[in-house]
């Protein structure tokens, strides 16, 4: 549809995240003009549903080379060096700097230090965290708080909320100028209008929402990864979704956003237990219950099955009845809210807990300044591929990279706007160590598809492309997606911001399962049972993927 109304700016930041938010502050404070558009409220992205915390090397005797270290490990081969060392070393100034913008973080009332808890694949206690486990909600409340009252500082940061991105607007030499959106209920800017700028910042956040059952609220229905792959970008690494290992058990049938029981209850001591109480992480990793995601998300599943646990069922327990109701009460207030409101008492009982889809460890291929193959275009958080995620994004890494290049790609776009159209035209090849292959052939742009779709899609998303996949699943599942379309009736002819939505998850869907199918190897996140070994003589490379079609 043609734009009905139009906002000029330097920059137009898509999503209001740690990423977003931070990369518009900066933005606003280098004297840009900043434009922030979000899906649904400022604060209603993936962010503030963070629970465990953000990790840094700030405690005592800890390093920057450790955490490196630690999160190569998980990242099992993938993790593109130069990227995390840069995530590893800024980590700290930017948690600092964070802290300046008023994100209040838990103490230790002895030393008034910053209390640091672990998480898996932690070698150490290196996760910041605030209200006991709501580090999401702080984080957020402060980037808010800083962006309503203007402290971003220069150039006039304007935010317009309800706004669904639907397309990149490119120069006619190919460059990005701006986005399409459409906007219900905002007052001064319904319908479809666009925001045209020379630098389009996307940091819509992931993807969860393919899958039936996930971490991630209703909004992540992978916009920013869609938009890209139409406009000619390219993607990487998106058959690699993590499975957080211990989300609340509620039923074969749960669907949407389930209660997170974060990492760092185990980071504090609670066990993962069979239905006979036996823990069974012990002995399979020497971080036992904290091993990196994929390796206790899988242990769960196979403890389960071995249990006789029907597909679809799978699911173990987690025991922290020794924390005692006062440090359920003081720690982890919020997680004891959500078992409670299910009829779970953690205090007294044991805590059912599954897999579910918990986090795009893929996405929008970018550089070490969230420079994209388009030129003008940006990416950051978890919309983007940066290369520290490897295979297995680390614990509480996703916080940090949001905060780290979103200052890097402020910084980029103020130094672009300074020299000139020439500058900010500058297109980014990731100069990654790691080789890549051509997926070759990604699927086509998809039509717009009805609501009623979206259900589908999970669902064959969760039984073919979940934690457990093989060829004939994900056949299976590209057969299905591909079915889809067809199936219906027309396209409809009012799109709603639900019928964008079903699109832009379809799309990702069929780019996700493309990928899944041609990684014939288990690594990291990514399990084949028909491919149960790591073959990095032909896989250590990352999947590269753009669709047919795109671009035009
Ligand atoms: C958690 O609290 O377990 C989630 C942290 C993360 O996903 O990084």
């Amino acid at each position: 549809p043609a734009p009905g109304w139009r906002i000029d700016a330097d920059v137009v930041v898509v999503g209001s995240g740690v990423a977003g938010l931070t990369a518009a502050l900066r933005c606003d404070a280098a004297g840009l003009r900043t434009v922030v558009v979000t899906k649904a409220r400022l604060d209603d992205g993936s962010t503030r549903w963070a629970q465990g915390g953000i990790a840094a090397a700030l405690g005592e005797g800890d390093s920057p080379a450790q955490h490196l270290d630690d999160t190569l490990v998980a990242g099992a081969g993938l993790c593109d060096e130069e990227a995390v060392r840069t995530l590893v070393t800024e980590g700290p100034a930017a948690v600092r700097r964070l802290i300046g913008t008023g994100a209040r973080f838990d103490a230790d009332p002895r030393t008034g230090e910053i209390e640091l808890t672990r998480e898996g694949g932690h070698h150490r206690r290196r996760i910041a965290h605030a209200g006991g486990d709501a580090t999401g909600a702080e984080i957020s409340r402060a980037l808010v708080d800083a962006v309503r009252e203007g402290r971003g500082g220069r150039g006039g940061l304007r935010t317009v909320e309800n706004a669904l991105v639907l397309d990149l607007l490119k120069t006619a030499d190919g460059a990005a100028a701006g986005v399409t959106l459409h906007v219900m209920g905002e007052g001064q800017h319904d319908g479809v209008g666009a925001v045209h700028a020379p630098a389009v910042v996307l940091a819509t956040g992931g993807m969860g929402q393919v899958f039936s059952a996930t971490t991630n609220p209703s909004v992540s229905t992978g916009d920013g990864v869609a938009l890209a792959l139409r406009a000619g970008a390219e993607v990487s690494d998106l058959e690699f979704v993590q499975f957080h290992p211990t989300v609340l058990y509620l039923g074969a049938d749960a669907e949407g956003q389930q209660p997170l029981i974060s990492e760092a209850v185990r980071g504090e001591g609670a066990h993962l237990v069979d239905a006979d109480g036996v823990r069974f992480m012990t002995g399979q990793h020497e971080l036992a219950e904290l091993a990196p995601r994929d390796i206790v998300a899988k242990a769960i599943m196979r403890r389960a099955s071995e249990a006789g646990a029907e597909p679809g069922t799978e699911h173990m327990y987690l025991d922290a009845r020794h924390f005692g109701a006062a440090m359920w009460e003081s720690r982890f207030p919020t997680i004891l809210e959500a078992c409670r409101s299910h009829g779970i008492d953690p205090v007294t009982e044991v805590v059912p807990v599954a897999p579910a889809a918990h986090y795009a460890s893929g996405g929008v291929r970018t550089d070490l300044h969230g420079r994209t193959t388009v030129p003008g275009l940006y990416a950051c958080g978890e919309v983007a591929c940066t290369g520290v995620h490897g295979a297995n994004r680390l614990a509480s890494n996703s916080l940090l990279e949001g905060l780290v290049f979103a200052e890097r790609i402020a910084d980029a776009v103020a130094s672009a706007d300074r020299e000139g159209a020439e500058g900010s035209g500058e297109e980014a090849t990731p100069a990654s160590p790691i080789p890549a292959t051509d997926a070759a052939h990604g699927p086509g742009v998809t039509p717009l598809l009805p609501a009623e779709a979206r259900p589908d899609i999970q669902r064959i998303m969760t039984g073919g492309a979940g934690v457990l996949r093989s060829e004939a699943s994900l056949a299976e599942a590209a057969a299905r997606l591909d079915a889809l379309p067809a199936g219906t009736a027309h396209k409809p002819a009012d799109p709603g911001v639900e019928t964008w939505e079903t699109a832009n998850l379809h799309l990702v869907a069929r780019v996700l399962v493309a990928a899944a199918l041609r990684r014939t190897e288990t690594r990291g996140c990514h399990w084949r049972e028909d491919h149960p070994g790591r073959d990095d003589a032909a896989w250590r490379r990352h999947l590269v993927i753009g669709v047919r079609g795109a671009g035009r």
